[in-house]
């Protein structure tokens, strides 16, 4: 039986509306097996890179009472190595999302041709890693962005989206659309963690994180408003073009549903899985579900962007 919160991102569809982010809990064939398990609506794979990765110095990833701090830096196995284990995710037959990311935007083709040819079902392509000692984040980069994306966009064989930092003013949200507009994006995920906060501990006097003299991409409760202004303003300039994934804080049905009257067609969770397991995807979608039910709504479709004007 069809769910009430089955979806589309682009053009794949899924069978339910949450998903993990790239990414805790992602990394390993392990970890992408515990996913493949769960009632995740996907199977999301961490940002892959063209070399291994062991990522920055520990400690790199710190939870607090309003959500997260982390400064991964990227570390993953290879790309080559998830080739191999592609294969081995298909057994769980759910839609499987590979993350791309670089460390010189010239990495990128390799990257695309090698995920072309594999059995993946949508590329997410990394703008916005804001740990990276010394990278900025492409997405902040407008000309980068566009030039990245006209060199980009040919050379993609799959259903694709872009992983944005947040913005924080209409000016961006408007000259980003102008850019995303001219290319078949598939989706948008809104947004990366916010990058480069602070949070100490007066008591050693002390950053939580090692990495990057402990500034890091915020999570959790903290950003879901930003989140959800990310998701509401491109939806408003995109959304009859491409899909918009909404990230940032989810940790309830209720979050979710905000996230949907905003206007994202799925939902990726992060600080929230790291904290409560796997379990989070289906027990967020059946949370979501019941106040579709409740407030009579048939499907993701009929609630999607209504938010109404105060
Ligand atoms: C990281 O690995 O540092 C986090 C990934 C990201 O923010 O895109």
């Amino acid at each position: 039986m069809m769910s009430i919160t089955t979806t589309q991102i682009g053009s794949v569809s899924l069978p339910s509306y949450v998903f993990g982010a790239s990414g805790p809990n992602c990394t390993t064939l392990e970890q992408l097996q515990i996913v493949g398990r769960s009632d995740a609506a996907a199977i999301m794979i961490k940002t892959c890179t063209l070399e291994y990765r062991e990522g920055n110095p520990e400690p790199r990833y710190v939870e607090v009472p309003l959500g997260s701090i982390n400064s991964m830096g990227y570390p993953n196995l290879g790309y080559k190595e998830y080739l191999r284990i592609i294969p081995i995710l298909k057994e769980f037959k759910k839609p499987i999302i590979a993350s791309l990311g670089v460390l010189k935007a010239s990495e990128f083709p390799t990257l695309i041709e090698a995920f072309n040819t594999a059995d993946v079902d949508f590329l997410e392509l990394n703008f916005s890693c804001p740990n990276l000692t010394g990278k900025p984040q492409i997405g902040y980069d407008f000309e980068m962005t566009d030039s990245l994306l006209k060199e980009l966009v040919p050379l993609i064989k799959k259903p694709f989206g872009i992983k944005l930092p947040p913005y924080f003013d209409p000016v961006h949200w408007e000259q980003a659309a102008t850019i995303f507009k001219k290319y078949p994006i598939g989706a948008l995920v809104c947004i990366n963690s916010i990058g480069n906060t602070l949070i100490i501990d007066p008591e050693t006097e002390q950053p939580l994180i090692k990495p990057k003299g402990g500034f890091g991409g915020l999570g959790g409760d903290f950003v879901k408003p930003v989140a959800l202004a990310n998701v509401r303003a491109f939806s408003q300039l995109l959304g009859d073009k491409m899909s918009i994934i909404g990230v940032g804080g989810i940790k309830s049905g209720m979050d979710a549903f905000e996230f949907l009257l905003c206007g994202a067609d799925a939902v990726q969770i992060g600080t929230q899985f790291m904290k409560e397991g796997p379990e989070c995807f289906g027990r967020i979608d059946r949370e979501l579900a019941e106040i579709l039910k409740r407030k009579g709504y048939k499907s993701i479709a009929e609630a999607k962007g209504k938010l109404k004007p105060l």
